[in-house]
């Protein structure tokens, strides 16, 4: 069901102290577990595809099975493109029908990123298609990326306002402390620089790095603007988990839907978890 676009849900949850749940789904089973935690909850729900399950897929292939899906649900389901550095490729998912786009150009200098940003909101914008940008280095791994933690820098006030203002992207992801995949200790993120958006740019704040934060770190972070919070390393976990799970406690049973039952389940509990955490104020 289609009520509101990516940038209307945003500025909602903005505006209300909340965030939207954004969530890397990489095959039917993954996209209908979180749907029907949405549902169940009653709340809108993005799903984002990375560039690795579009090449897997096919743009028309992935939004055709995505695009029935989201039509069929009872909740506003947006369909989102994750981190993409080929602005090519960007184009090829907004002509196929996603509903927004996060254009990732934080490993250009500065001036190359508003460019290249620019041209995508250029073609995304008389397409009714949102952008998301991003500033700074998100350390860690997200399929296809990689960014070492040495190589990890959050982003600063000023070249993020600069950015946004000049590239005129909707939404905007500073890079600030937190790291895709599994945090190994723990992160030291800039509160004030969140804090600081809300209150000087008009595009919500986006929120990489989902899995794995403590409650109270979500909760300080959407209190402070966080509207989108990504979550990618938590969904494969229970997919990976969950086949692991279920072989062992059924090693002669022959049921490949008893397993995506199974599997299911344990996806849509950890996408209602963080939905739950992200509505709560
Ligand atoms: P996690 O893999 O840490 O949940 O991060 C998800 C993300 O930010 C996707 O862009």
């Amino acid at each position: 069901m289609k009520t509101k676009t990516f940038l209307q849900e945003l500025q909602l949850a903005k505006t209300n102290n909340y965030a939207v749940g954004a969530f890397n789904i990489f095959n039917y089973l993954s996209a209908q577990a979180v749907i029907r935690a949405a549902e169940k909850l009653e709340c809108s729900v993005i799903l984002q595809t990375s560039t690795a399950t579009v090449k897997k897929f096919g743009t028309q292939e992935l939004n055709a099975m995505l695009r029935q899906l989201a039509w069929g649900a009872s909740v506003n389901v947006m369909i989102h493109l994750d981190h993409c550095q080929d602005v090519e490729m960007a184009k090829a998912c907004m002509d196929a029908g996603w509903d927004s786009i996060m254009f990732d150009g934080s490993h250009f200098p500065l001036e190359e990123n508003i460019a290249k940003s620019k041209e995508v909101v250029a073609y995304a914008h008389p397409r009714g298609i949102c952008v998301e940008g991003e500033l700074g280095k998100i350390s860690g791994v997200e399929d296809e990326l990689q960014v070492e933690a040495h190589n990890a820098t959050n982003a600063n006030l000023e070249d993020s306002i600069r950015y946004v203002n000049e590239s005129g992207v909707d939404a905007f992801a500073p890079a600030v402390g937190t790291a895709h995949g599994v945090y190994t200790g723990v992160p030291v993120i800039n509160f004030d620089l969140v804090a600081q958006l809300k209150d000087q740019i008009s595009a919500p704040v986006v929120i990489h790095g989902g899995t794995g934060l403590e409650e109270d770190v979500f909760k300080r972070l959407i209190k402070n603007g966080g509207a989108k919070v990504n979550v990618s390393t938590a969904i494969k976990h229970g997919y990976i988990d969950g086949c692991k799970e279920f072989i062992q406690e059924n090693p002669t049973k022959l049921e490949p839907l008893a397993m995506d039952r199974y599997i299911s389940e344990k996806i849509e509990s950890i996408a209602s978890y963080h939905m739950r955490l992200f509505r709560a104020r």
